[in-house]
């Protein structure tokens, strides 16, 4: 289960955030909780993880060091002890302008560096209203691996977040969401191989929230999500945590 507080909380209430839910979290053997921060905020969340707990960062640039103004990069990250990176949020793809290349360079950096990218996708209502969803994803994910060694790819998370649903309270039925998440293990298999396929996490995102959480995390599938509005308050967090057991 993957928070994305996006650019969400100060100091002082990320701290409190992380003590208030440290106890609580189910072994990390069961779930995988990952807090996905504002760069600022990764090294101090790091220092106090609990057990069970792990950090992620929402972004990175795919050069180790240059005349980036503003950039973080790979090398930077590994050296606050953040496992995880965002690459490819729908956020960035559509308000900072990052292509299928550059999100490509960024999941190969992020494996480079020891990092697990969670390698966003999902397409937007235009696109899903003319029936094209499956093509759009299956496109996002070709380029996005592209060059991806089959040893490395098992390291991606990959998360099915319509566009549209983000933000928005409108969630994908269940049924939609399975049918998506299936259609991207399948090309896992067709670009990869079946072990592969089943190796790979696949989590759905996009107004998930304790009222809906169950439904979506029952199918076969779907084994977590990527979670903004709801992942920012405590309680509900923990809840979408052990919705997964
Ligand atoms: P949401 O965001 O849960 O607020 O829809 C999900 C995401 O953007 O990762």
């Amino acid at each position: 289960m993957v928070a994305n507080w996006k650019m969400n909380k100060t100091r002082d209430d990320a701290l409190a955030f992380i003590y208030a839910i440290n106890e609580s979290l189910p072994s990390s053997d069961k779930v995988e909780t990952v807090i996905c921060a504002p760069s600022i905020l990764l090294r101090d969340l790091v220092k106090r993880q609990g057990d069970n707990l792990r950090i992620g960062a929402q972004n990175m640039y795919f050069e180790d060091f240059g005349a980036f103004t503003g950039e973080v990069s790979p090398v930077m990250l590994q050296t606050t002890g953040v496992e995880y990176v965002i690459v490819g949020h729908s956020e960035r793809r559509s308000l900072f302008g990052e292509t299928d290349d550059m999100v490509n360079r960024k999941v190969k950096a992020a494996l480079n560096h020891n990092l697990k990218p969670i390698l966003c996708v999902g397409e937007t209502l235009e696109q899903r209203e003319l029936g094209i969803t499956s093509s759009v994803i299956r496109k996002q994910l070709e380029l996005a691996l592209d060059g991806v060694e089959i040893k490395d790819v098992t390291n991606v998370i990959i998360a099915y977040e319509p566009i549209w649903a983000i933000g928005t309270g409108k969630t994908a039925s269940a049924k939609d969401a399975e049918e998506e998440c299936k259609n991207i293990r399948i090309a896992i298999k067709e670009l990869y191989n079946a072990y592969t396929a089943d190796e790979t996490k696949v989590l759905y995102g996009g107004s998930m929230k304790p009222s809906n959480a169950k439904e979506l995390l029952a199918m076969p599938n779907i084994d977590g999500g990527l979670v903004g509005g709801a992942s920012l308050d405590p309680n509900s967090f923990l809840e979408l945590v052990k919705d997964c057991l």
